[in-house]
């Protein structure tokens, strides 16, 4: 069984803010550094530090080597990335000094997938590989259902939210990764509690997965509702903390664990990655997972 994430690469511009620019404040920034980012390459290289066999989907401009490069050094099959004249995409990020963040996005390469390239990138793949996605590429109905139509279970992370996903055949979604805000988004409810009852109620036949920072996450689907509690760590940058539970998550389940291990090692994943600067830089091994745990018994 295969994961294709087809997903987002960019180069992220991080610059650290006392606090978050307001309209028409002009605010230097104390430091600015460029990280690999991007929630599909991010998620990639979570699931692949965590062990899942990863192909990785979606373009990078002609600056975009070097985002290839990370992949295969994180051990993600690149086979499914193309090039395509211009930018990369990339992302403005402060991050203020509680370790929050706020991002631009600029979409470049992302935003070039054609009709003809989805096609050709599913045929590869098969009924019970898994297919995730974000909503950072263009074209993210026409990728659901080629995967559908090929029997592959649909994992989606709704991130970041807006009308276009929320347009997209969500009916054809198995697995639903996201946060509290998205779920808000999705349901207009406001505990997390709800959400997941009213997400069940929307796709019955989707397992719902829901974060909600410092206080926890949970799952409800057909093996029932558990929770997990947050590990509690001194964050310094929250970026991709989302990318690197639902990475975690995805691996965990795809090796058989429990849905309470594969919430507690998702955890611990995201709570590693939040005392990292970067998002790809903040991406822990698993072996550095299996420590956290053994540090904390
Ligand atoms: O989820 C974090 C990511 O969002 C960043 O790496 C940035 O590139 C944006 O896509």
């Amino acid at each position: 069984m295969k994961v294709l994430n087809y997903g987002s690469l960019n180069y992220d511009y991080v610059y650290a803010v006392d606090h978050m620019v307001q309209a028409g404040e002009t605010l230097s920034s104390a430091s600015m550094e460029t990280h690999f980012g991007g929630k599909g390459l991010n998620q990639s290289i979570a699931l692949a530090r965590a062990g899942a066999q990863t192909c990785h989907a979606g373009m990078v401009g002609e600056d975009g080597r070097d985002l290839i490069a990370v992949c295969k050094e994180s051990g993600v099959n690149t086979d499914y990335i193309s090039l395509h004249e211009g930018r990369s995409g990339h992302a403005v990020i402060q991050i203020n000094s509680q370790g929050e963040n706020c991002i631009l996005l600029f979409r470049g390469a992302n935003g070039k997938n054609s009709e003809k390239k989805i096609k050709e990138v599913l045929s590869h793949f098969e009924r019970g590989d898994v297919l995730l996605m974000q909503n950072e590429v263009n074209l993210p109905e026409e990728i659901i259902r080629e995967a559908f139509e090929r029997g592959m279970k649909i994992a989606l992370n709704p991130s970041p939210m807006d009308e276009r996903i929320l347009g997209c055949s969500l009916d054809k979604v198995s697995l639903f990764l996201l946060n509290e805000v998205e779920g808000r988004q999705l349901t207009g409810q406001t505990g997390i509690e709800g959400m997941a009852e009213k997400l069940r109620e929307m796709y019955p036949r989707a397992e719902i997965v829901l974060t909600a920072g410092k206080r926890g996450c949970i799952y409800s689907g057909e093996k029932g509702s558990f929770s997990c509690a947050s590990f509690t760590v001194d964050a310094v940058d929250t970026t991709a903390a989302g990318d690197t539970f639902t990475g975690y998550y995805i691996a965990s389940m795809l090796q058989g664990k429990s849905v309470e291990e594969c919430l507690r090692t998702a955890s611990a994943a995201a709570a590693i990655a939040v005392t990292r600067k970067g998002a790809v830089s903040s991406i822990p091994q698993r072996e550095e997972v299996e420590a956290f745990f053994d540090f904390r018994l």
